[in-house]
């Protein structure tokens, strides 16, 4: 893998996009998280949610852009508009790899294509901008654990460790703005609350729908073994998920706000890591 990257500033916040411009050597296994048949699945699974995912979240936030009067919030707004696009175009060249090797993943990324037009159309503004918050909440965690716990990460192939790491960093730098223009112009519990519910049961099922989408594709056998490893690093006693049990939880607080944990000694770790790997000294640049 080769990667360009360039820090430039875009706005006035501390939320900059950094670019990345990865070029997935052909070379990588299809089975590219420690050869594990589960686990490569599941997170290119997730992969394929991405590109159209961020776009939706780009839309929700967009459409209530012009009532934002808080200097500071219209420039994270920028910054969060610049990540989450940069995200989108990097995991489709990874899901193109993916294709490539014969898991369907444009497949998966057409039908999560379809699912967030449909509910585009079916949704009020609020509760797209209520599903976004959910979903930032969702990967803000996610980011976190990983980048509290890199042990989750063990034996990925490190030509894509990057990719993975650069996203969590900045989904932890920017989990805040999705909710904090929710709270500027919409501020309604219940439809945060109850956005936040019906969003875990499509997550979680979609997630495992999207995985058979691509495992039934594949003609080698089910590796029961790595299935059963897998529900052990997802939901065993120090599993992945397990962990995330106290953090969603407090998403149903009224007084909930994602920067009551402060993460920012963790992104700078991970940063400073991404920085070492890539041998991109320019990247720290970001760290304020
Ligand atoms: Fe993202
Ligand atoms: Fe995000």
């Amino acid at each position: 893998m080769n990667a360009k990257t360039n820090v430039k500033r875009i706005n006035n916040s501390e939320i900059q996009p950094r670019r990345m411009d990865f070029r997935f050597d052909d070379s990588i296994p299809t089975y590219w998280f420690a050869g594990d048949q589960f686990k490569s699945i599941l997170l290119t699974s997730l992969s394929c949610t991405f590109p159209e995912g961020e776009r939706f979240f780009v839309r929700s936030v967009r459409h209530y852009q012009p009532g934002i009067t808080n200097p500071v919030l219209r420039e994270e707004v920028k910054g969060f508009i610049g990540q989450e696009a940069h995200h989108g175009n990097e995991h489709e060249h990874f899901n193109a790899l993916m294709q490539k090797k014969g898991l369907p993943t444009r497949k998966v990324e057409e039908f999560v294509l379809n699912g967030l037009k449909w509910q585009g159309k079916k949704l009020s503004p609020a509760r797209q901008l209520a599903k976004t918050c959910a979903l930032e909440h969702f990967t803000a965690m996610l980011a976190e654990t990983i980048l509290e716990n890199p042990e989750y990460f063990e034996g990925m192939d490190e030509r894509l460790l990057p990719l993975w790491l650069w996203h969590a960093v900045e989904e932890s730098e920017h989990k805040a703005v999705a909710f904090d223009v929710y709270q500027d112009q919409v501020n309604n519990y219940w439809v945060r609350t109850s956005e936040m519910a019906a969003t875990t049961v499509e997550f979680v099922g979609f997630q495992i729908f999207h995985y058979f989408q691509l495992r039934a594709a594949m003609n080698d056998k089910t590796d029961w073994k790595s299935i059963a490893g897998g529900m052990k690093w997802l939901m065993g006693k120090n599993g992945f998920l397990r962990k995330l049990g106290p953090a969603y939880l407090s998403y149903y607080k009224r007084d909930f706000h994602p920067n009551q944990r402060d993460s920012r000694a963790l992104r700078d770790a991970g940063l400073r890591k991404l920085a070492t790997m890539l041998n991109r000294p320019e990247l720290l640049e970001a760290i304020v």
